[in-house]
């Protein structure tokens, strides 16, 4: 089957050229990919009364799902479907528009707050890899007016994302107590850790149905580097994986679900995951993280502490946490934004 090249907004077509071909060693190797039954899927509204008798049963879920895998779906959790469905409609528009007009939001500024990018990877003897995907990232805020920061096309885009906001900040402040709660912690301990204003930023990664899959990736293993992120993804169509005991699992969509993935700061299991282009299908995921502000001093919290229990971790700020990471291992974890293949 013929397909029409996904225009990338710097007005590179798409195509399986050799810049977008990963060396062998760096294909996903999709055959070796085992499918997801054990990624659990926590429904939110199992049992769960905090009666200070020890944790609920879905406190304990969740605990568990948090230190097993770093990475669960829930359902059940409120967000109503029309809303999900909506603004991942907006959000594909948004990657539907002609290339000049997502454009404007390229930029070599690594401090903007609103652009769009693709990541790339380097590698030795081959020089740069274009990933299969564009992203667009921006913040967003559950409370606060941040919307005249958004895009005014496709029209419905400020509102759409407002509403969408105001529900996933909802969701954060529940599943923040539930996982506090999880600890033996009062319920709103976390919320606190990560501070008054914690940072708030949206991204949207939309992965071009690939004629082959097999030759390159949609976005390279990571971890995610704030603290939780809420992810929302097209339904019926598959490619993110997650890597647990050292064997990639798919994570596929599960209807209505969000995946909840825990990243670095947390201090749980942080779980590397990777996304791969679809053959037939364009996909789209939505990732609403919430991530310690630059002041916020992160540490082993004290009432986890105690002679048989010492700190694993020092006390850092997380502004000092992410120039060290830059420095040791920013480099291979987290692949970079592809500034350079712009006009
Ligand atoms: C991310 C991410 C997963 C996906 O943006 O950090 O992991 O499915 N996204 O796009
Ligand atoms: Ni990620």
């Amino acid at each position: 089957m013929e397909m029409t090249p996904y225009q990338l907004a710097n007005n590179t077509p798409l195509t399986l050229s050799p810049n977008f071909i990963l060396p062998e060693d760096k294909r996903p190797n999709l055959s070796e990919v085992l499918p997801s039954d054990s990624i659990p899927i926590i429904d939110l509204n199992d049992h769960d009364i905090d009666d200070g008798q020890g944790p609920s049963p879905l406190v304990s879920k969740i605990s568990q799902a948090c230190e097993e895998y770093g990475f669960f779906q829930i359902i059940n959790h409120e967000v109503p479907r029309e809303l999900c469905q909506k603004v991942l409609a907006v959000v594909t528009e948004f990657f539907q528009l002609p290339p000049e007009e997502r454009a404007q939001y390229l930029t070599k500024d690594h401090s903007k707050q609103v652009k769009v990018f693709n990541y790339y990877q380097k590698y030795e003897g081959i020089g740069k890899v274009t990933m299969w995907s564009e992203t667009f990232s921006h913040p967003w805020h559950p409370t606060e007016n941040f919307t005249h920061l958004l895009p005014t096309n496709p029209p419905q885009y400020r509102e759409v994302f407002a509403e969408y906001a105001r529900a996933i900040g909802v969701l954060f402040d529940r599943l923040l107590s539930l996982i506090s709660r999880g600890l033996g912690l009062d319920k709103d301990c976390l919320k606190r850790r990560i501070g008054e204003k914690p940072g708030l930023h949206t991204i949207a990664n939309y992965y071009p149905a690939c004629p082959d899959p097999e030759l390159t990736m949609g976005l390279p293993d990571h971890n995610d580097l704030g603290s939780i992120a809420v992810l929302l993804q097209v339904e019926g169509v598959t490619g993110l994986q997650v890597i647990k005991d050292g064997k990639w699992l798919t994570v596929d969509p599960v209807p209505d679900a969000f995946v909840i993935n825990l990243a670095d700061q947390t201090q749980f299991r942080s779980a590397g995951h990777r996304a791969v282009a679809n053959k037939l299908l364009p996909r789209l995921s939505l990732g609403m993280f919430y991530t310690p502000n630059n002041d916020t001093v992160i540490g082993p919290i004290e009432d986890l502490i105690d002679e048989e229990h010492p700190p694993k971790y020092r006390r850092y700020s997380f502004k000092e946490h992410m120039e060290e990471f830059y420095r040791q291992e920013g480099r291979r974890r987290r692949v970079k934004e592809a500034f350079e293949l712009q006009r």
